[in-house]
């Protein structure tokens, strides 16, 4: 099975089309690259605050190290195909999808950071699918960038996903991963009010 095969398998929908119709309207052209770019730079964010809050660990720390590299390398590639084509850098709002996901976040150790690495996982996955999913209905230049993000994003999630194992110290967390996925499910199906790059279902 290859590493798209197994991100799909492991989330519990595949992106459903009313997303995809909207995404590829030519009027949210701009906005999908813009919290496209939002969501590459809160990434590497991220993996750097957990180089912060929980260091010892070399192999994560390589990983995270690694992961802010490449997010914000994907940061700037979206940024330069937004300057190319004028498409101003405005302040927009995140979307609900990260927020929402992280609220069974537990909040004593190591449960946090079990949890804050499968969350890491999920979103690392459903990025992946979602631009699998997206490509083939892009002009040729998305169509490329996005299809050559696939093979950073699903490491990524198969990263955080031995992170989430390890830092259990054997532990059992399955169960865990079944509380984020049935969440992340919801987010996805969903009716949404505002479209971003992991939105659920539009209502207007
Ligand atoms: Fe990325
Ligand atoms: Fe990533």
């Amino acid at each position: 099975m290859n590493a798209l095969a197994r991100i799909q398998q492991f989330l519990l929908c595949e992106t459903p089309d009313t997303w995809i119709k909207t995404a590829t309207l030519s009027e949210n052209q701009g906005l999908l690259l813009l919290d496209h770019a939002n969501c590459e730079k809160k990434a590497a964010s991220t993996a750097i605050t957990l180089m912060y809050r929980y260091v010892g660990d070399f192999e994560m720390m390589h990983k995270m190290s690694r992961l802010a590299r490449e997010e914000l390398r994907h940061y700037e590639q979206v940024m330069q195909i937004m300057e190319k084509r004028g498409i101003a850098y405005e302040q927009i709002t995140p979307g609900r999808y990260a927020s929402e996901l992280r609220k069974p976040v537990r909040t004593h150790e190591p449960g946090r950071f079990v949890d804050t690495l499968i969350v890491g996982a999920i979103i690392e996955a459903r990025s992946c699918e979602r631009f699998a999913k997206v490509a083939p209905f892009l002009d040729e230049e998305l169509q490329t960038f996005y299809l050559s993000l696939l093979k950073s994003e699903s490491r990524h999630y198969e990263d955080y996903l031995h992170l989430a194992k390890k830092a259990a110290e054997g532990a059992d967390i399955r169960e865990r991963i079944q509380v984020f996925l049935e969440v992340e499910k919801n987010l996805i199906e969903s009716a949404d009010t505002e479209f971003r790059f992991h939105s659920g279902v539009l209502v207007s």
